[in-house]
């Protein structure tokens, strides 16, 4: 299968070729297209076939569920029942926008979308190139990231390319992402609302407007043992060829220890990675030194986190070391991430 790229300039919108994507989507095919936060894939979520073809395309396990993507409040209650006052809350606070949150099913809703579950994740994108995606193919738009299993999620139409050539007939390309870290996730299906997946809205922010917040305990856990509760979270994603290291301490400290262990590191003849930020970056001596960002802008280092783990596989490094941040805020959903791509190998100085 041939896989066309459309690039789709934002501010003229170019209807058509976004029609074609959606064409092929109510046909009960796939697209790939841009969210706010990462590249989706999507499907008709409503059509058990459909969403099939994209746990094929992905490589993905059948048993972890499928976001629903919406574009109007109305939708919700299509795919979900027992709809919480608290979700309305939410969608007046942070829709469209980088949130999914978890309610009881319709049972019209077929089990390929949500894994077998009795429940479904619904998120309204606020990406207009997905909104009028959603709109013009009259669906709801089942769609995971747009990568394969197992590979960081795409922030560029190419990271797509790059997957899923040859499997899927389209990628819509917007450009860029804006945020780069998936939706957070959070569970109105307990008295208390569980986020199942730290992202760019924080926990502050939610409590600020529905109250009490727990975190699932088994997302930031090193224990195999705690299971965390959206299934996708159990797996080891994100994972860089290359073995991946975490150094946290005070910057002299951090700084100093990633130098002499890249030293030792290059004396054998490997080739070392080093992951530093715009504030030390050119302190550094290694083969591969990168910025992930602005200590001072932590948005930045959320956005480029994926892309910079995704060039890192195509430099044949060996090790890579990387800085470590703070689990405050949208600290959280990063180190969330990096934890899980260091394989929650961390290293205290
Ligand atoms: O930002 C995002 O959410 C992106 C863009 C494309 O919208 N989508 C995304 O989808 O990250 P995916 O499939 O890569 O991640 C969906 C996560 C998985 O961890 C899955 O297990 C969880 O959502 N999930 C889906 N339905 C669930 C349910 N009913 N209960 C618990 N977790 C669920
Ligand atoms: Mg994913």
């Amino acid at each position: 299968m041939e896989t066309k790229v459309y690039k789709i300039k934002r501010n003229a919108m170019e209807m058509e070729k976004i029609r074609e994507a959606a064409d092929i989507i109510r046909d009960g095919g796939l697209a790939a297209f841009p969210t706010e936060t990462v590249y989706g894939l999507g499907a008709d979520a409503m059509n058990p076939e459909a969403s099939k073809k994209i746990y094929a395309a992905k490589g993905r396990p059948s048993d972890n569920p499928l976001i629903v993507h919406i574009s109007s409040w109305e939708d919700v209650s299509l795919v979900a029942r027992d709809i919480p006052g608290k979700a309305r809350v939410l969608s007046d606070a942070f829709w469209p926008g980088p949130l999914t949150m978890i309610l009881y099913k319709k049972h019209q809703v077929p089990k390929e979308t949500t894994g077998g579950l009795d429940t479904v994740a619904v998120r309204m994108p606020r990406d207009e190139i997905a909104l009028r995606l959603i709109e013009a193919s009259g669906c709801l738009i089942a769609a995971p990231s747009a990568n394969t299993s197992g590979r960081p999620s795409p922030t560029l139409a190419d990271h797509v390319f790059q997957d899923l050539e040859g499997r899927i007939p389209i990628i819509l390309d917007g450009g860029e992402v804006g945020i780069g870290i998936e939706s957070t996730i959070i569970d109105l299906t307990e008295e208390i609302p569980v986020i199942l997946r730290p992202g760019r809205i924080t926990k502050e922010m939610l409590e600020q407007v529905i109250g009490e917040v727990r975190v699932d305990p088994g997302l930031m856990a090193e224990d195999e043992k705690v299971k965390p509760k959206a299934p996708g979270m159990k797996y080891r994603h994100y994972a860089p060829k290359a073995s991946l290291v975490l150094v946290e301490g005070q910057e002299e400290k951090v700084i100093a220890k990633i130098n002499v262990l890249a030293e030792e590191l290059q004396k054998q003849e490997k080739k070392v990675g080093i992951i530093g930020t715009d504030e030390t970056v050119s302190r550094y001596v290694g083969d591969v030194v990168v910025s992930i960002g602005a200590r001072e802008d932590e948005e930045s280092i959320a956005r480029h986190l994926y892309r910079i783990l995704r060039d890192f596989d195509d430099s044949g490094v060996d090790m890579i070391y990387s800085e470590s941040f703070s689990s405050q805020g949208i600290g959280q959903a990063i180190m969330n991430r990096l934890l899980k791509a260091a394989a929650h190998q961390i290293l205290e100085v």
